[in-house]
């Protein structure tokens, strides 16, 4: 009989999906950063605000319901507190890369600084942060997942509504 490893259905591989979501989002920014076709900027507008939405929604749903319940579930919240610092960096340059008006070379610079910022995050969240959480004892995370999603659902056809 064919199993699904439960860290397969977890919380932490719905937000790692996310990750590897947006990892691909950077990359194929940076192919049209390089690209002269016609209509690349207006793409890269695009994405980049694509980006930002993914990495507002995923930030707030850490935010909201997977640290405070591994801050409860760990002993040592060190990593916790450095992932909020990280995450509020990284929330300034969304907010700037928003509010820019032309994708311009510093528009790039920004897209890209942000892609190595996430870059550096994600790795402390799946090599420590993740295995933390499946460590601990006590912390639910198969229904986690299911509040992670319903949350991250809500949010985005909140944000899609607005910009609609
Ligand atoms: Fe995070
Ligand atoms: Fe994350």
């Amino acid at each position: 009989m064919p199993t699904t490893k439960r860290s397969e259905q977890d919380a932490c591989s719905l937000l790692d999906t996310d990750h590897r979501k947006v990892k691909k989002m950077f990359k194929d920014y940076e192919a049209l950063a390089h690209s002269k076709a016609a209509g690349a900027p207006e793409k890269k507008r695009e994405l980049a605000n694509q980006i930002c939405m993914e990495l507002t929604v995923h930030a707030q749903i850490e935010e909201e319901i997977f640290y405070p319940g591994l801050r409860e579930a760990i002993k040592e919240t060190d990593l916790l507190d450095e992932a909020a610092v990280e995450h509020a960096s990284a929330k300034e340059l969304i907010a700037q890369i928003q509010a820019a008006a032309e994708p311009d070379e510093m528009f790039d610079a920004k897209v890209t600084v942000l892609g190595e910022y996430i870059d550096h995050h994600v790795k402390e969240e799946r090599n420590e942060i993740f295995v933390k959480a499946r460590a601990a004892h006590g912390l639910d995370l198969m229904a986690m997942r299911e509040q992670l999603e319903a949350r991250k659902e809500e949010l985005m056809s909140e944000l899609m509504g607005e910009t609609a």
